[in-house]
C-alpha cells in the first residue's frame, strides 16, 4: 500500500512577542482574564514590512532540512492560509519561486484554521494516487491583518506563525509508518459565527475578524471529539493508542475539553497556545514541530493531529511519524 511518509517538520514565527501585559496598555483587559479564558500568555506579531510568505518560505525551508532534502527534490506544494500575500497569485507560487523551483505544481487551500490539516489531507491524496513524489505541506498565517484592535474579545487571541512539513509518497512504508486515515468536514451554515466582513475578491472591501465566541466554543468542542473518533476508527485505532494529539491552539479550555471527551490523558497533548496564541492554519504545524524539536514526538509515534475553523470547517489526520 502506498502511503504519505513524514519526512521532517519546520516551522518560524516573527521576532516580536506581544504579551498579555503589553496589550494591558491598549485595551481594557488583563493578562488574568485572558490566562483564564483562554491560556494564552504571548503571541508573536510580524512587523509591517513582512509578508505570509516570508513566514512560509523559513518553515519550508527548515522543513527541508530536518528531511535532508533539496527543494529541488519537491514536486508538490499545498500552502494552507487564510491571509494570502495578495488575492492572487496564490502564495503557494510565492514560494515556489522562491525556493528556485520552476517545475511541480503549487496551490493554496483555504479552510482557515483548518486548513493545515485539510493541505495534508490534500497532498496526502495528491501522493498516494497521482505522479507525484514529494510533498511541502505549509500553513501560514499572518492573522494579527486581521484583528480589530478596537475588539477586544477577539485582538487578545491571535498571533502570527508558519509551519511546515515534507511528505513522501513510499510503498508500504516500514513500522506501519505513514498517514493512516484523515476526515474532513465543513458546514457553512455557520459561516456568520466566525468571519472576516469584507476583504480582497468579489466585495472590493477590507474587513476586519468576527467571531461569536461563546458560540464558536461550544461547536468546536463537539466537532472536534467527533472528528478525532471518526479518524481513530476509519484506522481501527483506539484513543489510547494515541501517543501525541496535536491539537489545533485555539484556546486551552476547548482543547483540555475535547482531550476529556476522548479519555486523553492530558499529558499526551502538545499545547502551545501560551505562547503562540491562535495563528489559524500555522497552529498545528507549529505545535508539531516544537514537540518533534524538544522530542517529545519521536519516530514511530502516533499523533492526531486535528482543528477546526471558521466555515464551519473541521477534520483530523492520524499517522505515524
Ligand atoms: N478582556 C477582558 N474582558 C473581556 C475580554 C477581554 N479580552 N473579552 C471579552 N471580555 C468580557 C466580555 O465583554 C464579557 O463581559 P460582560 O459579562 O460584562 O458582558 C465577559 O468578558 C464574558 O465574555 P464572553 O465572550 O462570554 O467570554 P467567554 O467566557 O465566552 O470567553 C472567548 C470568550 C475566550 C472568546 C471564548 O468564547 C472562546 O475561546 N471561544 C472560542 C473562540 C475561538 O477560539 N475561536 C478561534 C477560531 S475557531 C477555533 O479555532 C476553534
Amino acid at each position: 500500500m502506498r502511503r504519505s511518509l513524514l519526512l521532517g517538520t519546520g516551522s518560524a514565527l516573527p521576532d516580536q512577542r506581544v504579551t498579555n501585559a503589553d496589550l494591558e496598555n491598549r485595551l481594557d483587559t488583563s493578562d488574568a482574564w485572558i490566562v483564564e479564558r483562554t491560556g494564552i500568555r504571548a503571541r508573536r506579531i510580524a512587523p509591517p514590512e513582512m509578508k505570509t510568505s516570508d513566514l512560509a518560505l523559513l518553515a519550508a525551508q527548515r522543513a527541508l532540512e530536518a528531511a535532508g532534502l533539496e527543494a529541488t527534490q519537491i514536486d508538490l506544494i499545498v500552502m494552507a492560509t487564510a491571509t494570502p500575500d495578495q488575492t492572487f497569485p496564490a502564495t503557494a507560487t510565492v514560494v515556489q519561486a522562491r525556493l528556485g523551483l520552476t517545475s511541480g505544481v503549487a496551490f493554496d487551500v483555504h479552510a482557515v484554521c483548518s486548513g493545515f490539516v485539510y493541505a495534508l489531507t490534500v497532498a496526502d491524496s495528491l501522493l498516494r494516487t497521482g505522479p507525484y513524489r514529494r510533498a511541502l505541506v505549509i500553513g501560514a498565517e499572518l492573522f494579527s491583518r486581521l484583528i480589530d484592535w478596537e475588539d477586544r474579545s477577539t485582538a487578545v487571541l491571535f498571533g502570527d506563525g508558519a509551519g511546515a512539513v515534507v511528505l513522501e509518497s513510499r510503498e508500504d512504508p516500514p513500522g506501519g509508518r505513514g498517514i493512516l486515515a484523515s476526515r474532513l468536514h465543513s458546514d457553512g451554515r455557520y459561516g456568520p459565527l466566525l468571519h472576516v466582513d469584507g476583504g480582497p475578491g468579489s466585495t472590493g472591501t477590507v474587513g476586519k475578524l468576527r467571531m461569536s465566541g461563546r458560540e464558536v466554543f461550544r461547536h468546536a468542542v463537539v466537532n472536534l471529539a467527533s472528528v478525532m473518533e471518526e479518524t481513530l476508527a476509519a484506522a481501527g485505532v483506539e484513543p489510547g493508542e494515541v501517543d501525541w494529539v496535536v491539537p489545533h491552539q485555539a484556546n486551552r479550555r476547548i482543547i483540555e475539553a475535547t482531550a476529556r471527551k476522548l479519555h486523553l490523558p492530558p499529558g499526551r497533548v502538545v499545547i502551545t497556545v501560551d505562547e503562540h496564541a491562535n495563528t489559524s492554519a500555522a497552529s498545528v504545524p507549529l505545535a508539531f514541530d516544537a514537540a518533534v524539536r524538544d522530542g517529545r514526538i519521536q519516530p514511530g509515534h502516533l499523533c492526531l493531529l486535528e482543528a477546526m475553523g471558521g466555515g464551519f470547517t473541521w477534520g483530523a489526520v492520524l499517522l505515524r511519524v
